[in-house]
């Protein structure tokens, strides 16, 4: 058999699998760089996750992308950006976790935080990014708040009653809303940049 008929049977085969053993749901894979970014994010719908994505591609693409909840091993990096949503005036479980747990990396190489929020871009956001920076012990060259988004769907039933209730109090219609802007994100990621290197 010649060589490439070889490495195209093996591909289409059982034997591919040695190639490509570990399958990543989604993995961001990032652009090469001469400092290694990665970027932590806690979210509960998604929100987060597809802002630290356009972080990074502000960046150049060159951010590895994590989801707290997969615990990453953060000491190769050399600098970190952290972000959450808030749920009742507080981040995910799983990035507070992470944060406690890597503090003294962490207080070395984050450079920038973010949340993404029902309140972002007013005052009360910005005691959330206070309280962020403070957690990781860090006074970050960066730092934003963005309006998020609900969907309805996504929510679990709790979340979903409570925030029924929050809506029926206010007397205000309890609807889906995306106010995330990707133009926004890729923005943060190239002031990031321009304020580190
Ligand atoms: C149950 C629940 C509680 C929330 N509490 C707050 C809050 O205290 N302050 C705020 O600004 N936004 C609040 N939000 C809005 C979220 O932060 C916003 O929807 C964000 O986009 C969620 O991020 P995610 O999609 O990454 O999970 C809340 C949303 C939900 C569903």
């Amino acid at each position: 058999m010649r060589r490439r008929d070889f490495f195209k049977t093996s591909l289409l085969t059982g034997g591919g699998l040695f190639l490509f053993k570990k399958a990543y749901p989604l993995k961001f894979f990032p652009n090469p760089s001469k400092h290694k970014w990665a970027i932590v994010f806690g979210t509960r719908y998604g929100s987060n996750r597809d802002a630290a994505i356009w972080i990074s591609e502000g960046m150049g693409a060159i951010a590895d992308v994590f989801d707290a909840r997969e615990n990453p091993d953060l000491s190769s990096f050399d600098y970190l950006i952290i972000g959450s949503g808030i749920y009742y005036g507080r981040i995910t479980e799983s990035l507070e976790a992470l944060i406690k747990k890597n503090l003294p990396l962490l207080s070395k190489k984050v450079k920038a935080v973010f949340v993404v929020c029902g309140a972002g871009g007013t005052d009360r956001a910005k005691q959330y990014l206070e309280n962020l920076a403070k957690l990781c012990e860090v006074e970050p060259v960066a730092m934003r708040s963005f309006p998020g988004r609900i969907t309805k769907r996504l929510l679990t039933p709790d979340d979903f009653k409570l925030m029924e209730e929050f809506y029926k109090k206010r007397n205000q219609p309890f609807e889906d809303y995306d106010n995330l802007q990707r133009k926004d994100c890729l923005q943060f990621g190239e002031e990031i940049l321009k304020k580190v290197i």
